[in-house]
């Protein structure tokens, strides 16, 4: 086929994947499993601060993911970018992000979610153990969520203590506008700042830790 007829279905083929994309009817099952994620969620947290006496978490977000970041997640996997793809290829169009204060809360909240009988697990990706090349770390949960009419989505819940989220923030912002000459230096000082978010992640649990026993011998 001549190049130009080619372009121009691929074209389409791309416009039409995004209107598909952006229609309520494709997107309410994400939506729906987004709010059913995020109040499992928060009725935990309800729970554990009636047993514990402390939140676990400190806030939950979520978003449907937009068509165009849908198509080039789809292109930069090397599929098609057809709305079957999306549905089949792509774990976080529904994606819930928990950020908690404590280390070992972000591990609790994934168990207690991974093993959740609603919930089907799919994978568990730990960046924490494992952090990525840029230094990233949280703990990613897939799993698929029932949205009604015995039809299933999958989620992706990102569990994260509030210095990652920080690091995760400023690192994502630099990274958007863009790092130019300063590159590689940037990125080896960003790992850096991310060791360090670690060893200030496991020493305020130490401390929580010590100030719970003491409260427990003095009662
Ligand atoms: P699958 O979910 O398995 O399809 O892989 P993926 O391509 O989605 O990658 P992954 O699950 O590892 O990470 C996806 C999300 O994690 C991104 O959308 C970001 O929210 C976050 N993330 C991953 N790496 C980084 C990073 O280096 N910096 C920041 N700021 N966020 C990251
Ligand atoms: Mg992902």
């Amino acid at each position: 086929m001549e190049k130009r007829k080619r372009d121009t279905q691929w074209g389409m083929l791309l416009e039409h994947t995004k209107e598909r994309l952006g229609e309520k009817a494709f997107s309410q099952d994400y939506v729906r499993a987004c709010r059913i994620l995020e109040k499992r969620l928060l009725d935990m947290n309800e729970k554990a601060y009636a047993q514990l006496g402390r939140e676990l978490i400190s806030s939950v977000e979520w978003r449907v993911k937009t068509p165009e970041s849908c198509v080039n997640k789809l292109l930069r996997k090397g599929k098609r970018p057809t709305l079957e793809n999306a549905r089949e290829r792509l774990n976080d169009i529904a994606g819930v992000r928990v950020v908690c204060s404590f280390l070992d809360d972000i591990y609790q909240l994934c168990r207690r979610m991974a093993y959740d009988y609603e919930f089907e697990f799919v994978k568990q990706k730990d960046y924490v153990k494992h952090p990525k090349s840029s230094g990233y770390q949280s703990l990613h949960l897939i799993v698929r969520v029932p949205v009604g009419e015995g039809r299933k989505v999958r989620a992706e819940i990102q569990f994260r203590t509030q210095a990652m989220d920080f690091w995760a923030c400023v690192e994502h912002h630099f990274v958007y506008k863009g790092t130019g000459e300063h590159g590689k230096r940037v990125e080896k000082e960003l790992r850096k700042c991310a060791r360090s978010i670690y060893r200030i992640d496991r020493k305020m649990m130490s401390i929580r830790n010590k100030m719970e026993e003491e409260n427990a011998l003095s009662l």
